[in-house]
């Protein structure tokens, strides 16, 4: 038998992509600026604005003004903002007990910010390496990252930064038994509202590199971090970390790097149906700002593909430092999609 064909397309799937509203209309995934998380780098000074070289359009902000970057994020309805300290390279010792000193930057800052821009979340990094003499997340005893000494760092570091008012806490570090520890102490300390963003699974990744920079952790890191974040050819191990998470007492998990990590997220989701975020790490940010400002891709694209990307994916939200610029063009237009 002859098969003859009909006189034409069976289908026509780009009957549903031909006009704007059309396409406005059978669109899948949305993003909107209640799904951004604004990482912001403070350091020491009186109203200083310091650029970072590796992230074009990034700075490190003094707590004024720090103050009014989440005023202006609270105004562009970002949810929460995460700080990061670049500490004063005199501070850093190998016990990195400036992590829970009640007045360093981190905790100031957050104090400030909530005293003046009640409105917006705060999220606080629980890791050493911003404070450790050797870079690492943990305390280095002979060039070996301890993991029970450490938890018990990252205990106080937690309970300080819940003290000063930080709303979520986001242990970074990847020690075993961590977020079951932080979790007691901020029971038994009368912090039960504090939440935990785990990062669950959180890659040992090239793509940090700018953010070493920011922190100024890069010249301190001594070897890599291998020993203790995950595997990038592994995926399984991933989703054990965020079960095992769950199960000590973790409110949402993350996944990091992110765009080279959609797999995972998207794994995630599936598996745990829980909160679950995805952080476009400074490397991320770097590739795509690098390249807009020399014009060989366009920025604004890039960057709203590369968000909507996460979505599609299952994440709740993003940590994206192009998260005010982001909530400022949706506000505009969403027509470059
Ligand atoms: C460290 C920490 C890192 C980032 C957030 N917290 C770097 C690292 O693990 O070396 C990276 C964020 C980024 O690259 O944007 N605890």
């Amino acid at each position: 038998m002859v098969h003859t064909p009909p006189p034409f397309p069976v289908s026509r799937p780009r009957r549903n992509r031909r006009t704007d509203w059309m396409r406005d209309l059978t669109r899948e995934n949305s993003l909107s600026a209640s799904d951004l998380i604004w990482p912001i780098f403070v350091r020491e000074g009186d109203d200083v604005v310091e650029p970072i070289d590796s992230m074009p359009g990034v700075n490190r902000l003094s707590v004024s003004r720090a103050v009014e970057a989440a005023n202006e994020a609270a105004n562009h309805g970002i949810p929460l903002i995460a700080l990061f300290p670049y500490t004063d390279p005199d501070k850093k010792t190998p016990d990195a007990a400036e992590a829970w000193n009640p007045e360093n930057l981190v905790n100031t800052a957050t104090r400030a910010i909530k005293a003046q821009v009640p409105d917006i979340g705060i999220m606080l990094d629980v890791a050493l390496d911003p404070y450790n003499s050797d870079g690492h997340d943990g305390i280095v005893r002979e060039g070996v990252v301890m993991n029970d000494e450490t938890l018990g760092a990252l205990e106080q570091q937690a309970l300080t930064q819940a003290e000063a008012g930080a709303d979520i806490l986001g242990p970074s570090d990847m020690m075993d038994g961590r977020i079951g520890i932080i979790r007691r102490a901020l029971e038994q300390n009368d912090f039960p509202d504090t939440a935990i963003m785990a990062y669950s699974a959180k890659f040992a990744s090239a793509f940090y590199g700018p953010f070493r920079d920011a922190v100024g952790a890069s010249g301190a890191l001594k070897g890599d971090k291998k020993t203790y974040q995950l595997d990038p050819a592994n995926s399984d191990e991933a989703l054990r970390m965020v079960a095992r998470d769950l199960d000590e007492g973790a409110d949402m998990v993350m996944v990091k790097p992110g765009m080279p990590y959609l797999d995972i997220c998207q794994r995630v989701k599936q598996e745990f149906a829980v909160p679950t975020y995805a952080y476009q790490v400074s490397g991320e940010y770097a590739m795509i700002a690098g390249a807009g400002d020399n014009g060989w891709i366009d920025r604004d694209k890039a960057m709203l593909e590369s968000l909507m990307a996460f979505k599609r994916a299952g994440c709740d939200g993003i940590l994206s430092y192009f998260a005010l610029e982001t909530a400022k063009f949706l506000r505009r237009d969403m027509d470059l999609f």
